[in-house]
């Protein structure tokens, strides 16, 4: 996505080896125009599917899932990484590790939030080493749903998280895919100009 990748080249900032900070549009700072861009474009991606429900997880893929649901007219549901007290007992689980932090967490979703007719579109802002879409798609196994697809906003590409959704046989439609930084630039995949 055109717009996207040109939005990371102005407004993104490289930290160290491999991390991209995008907190002037995504993961603090939000731009709504950008982020109905994005949702529009994950429509368009995944036309193809009966998509009745967008799955996310808090905080920063609540955005782009939000415009991805007005374009689809479906509603959109987060998975939460901490127990509130309204939440209950009645959860779907799955651990995520995260390999920044080397900790496993939770991430939860009400049961009564997806069922087994669903037909379920995940969506998250980071592809890294797949960690949470793993624990997404856990979840919407655990209810039974089947799985459309999963929209990433920025795919770090040269990371593994990819190529493990991928052995699962789901489709993966990433926006904008990472290659590498290189001398404090970001590239991009080649014949992703979309
Ligand atoms: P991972 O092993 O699957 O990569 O997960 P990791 O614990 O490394 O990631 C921790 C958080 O950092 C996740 O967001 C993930 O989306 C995000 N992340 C991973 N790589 C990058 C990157 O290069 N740039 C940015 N900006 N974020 C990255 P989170 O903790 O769930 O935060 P949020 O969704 O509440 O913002
Ligand atoms: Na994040
Ligand atoms: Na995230």
């Amino acid at each position: 996505m055109k717009e996207l990748k040109e939005r990371i080249l102005i407004d993104g900032e490289i930290l160290g080896d491999d991390v991209l900070k995008v907190d002037r549009f995504l993961n603090h700072q939000i731009d709504p125009q950008l982020m109905q861009a994005i949702g529009n474009e994950f429509a368009t991606r995944f036309k193809a599917e009966p998509i009745t429900k967008i799955v996310t997880i808090e905080s920063s893929g609540i955005a782009p899932a939000v415009f991805a649901g007005l374009k689809l007219n479906v509603p959109v549901v987060f998975a939460r990484k901490h127990k509130s007290v309204t939440l209950g007992d009645n959860l779907y689980c799955a651990s995520v590790y995260s390999f920044t932090k080397g900790v496993t967490n939770n991430i939860v979703v009400a049961k009564n939030f997806i069922e087994a007719n669903d037909h379920i579109l995940l969506i998250d802002d980071f592809l890294a080493n797949g960690e949470a879409a793993m624990g997404l798609m856990e979840i919407c196994y655990q209810a039974g749903a089947s799985i459309a697809g999963i929209g990433i906003v920025i795919e770090k590409s040269f990371q593994p998280g990819r190529e493990k959704i991928e052995k699962t046989g789901i489709q993966v439609e990433s926006l904008a895919r990472i290659k590498a930084f290189e001398n404090g630039t970001v590239t991009f995949v080649n014949g992703e100009e979309k």
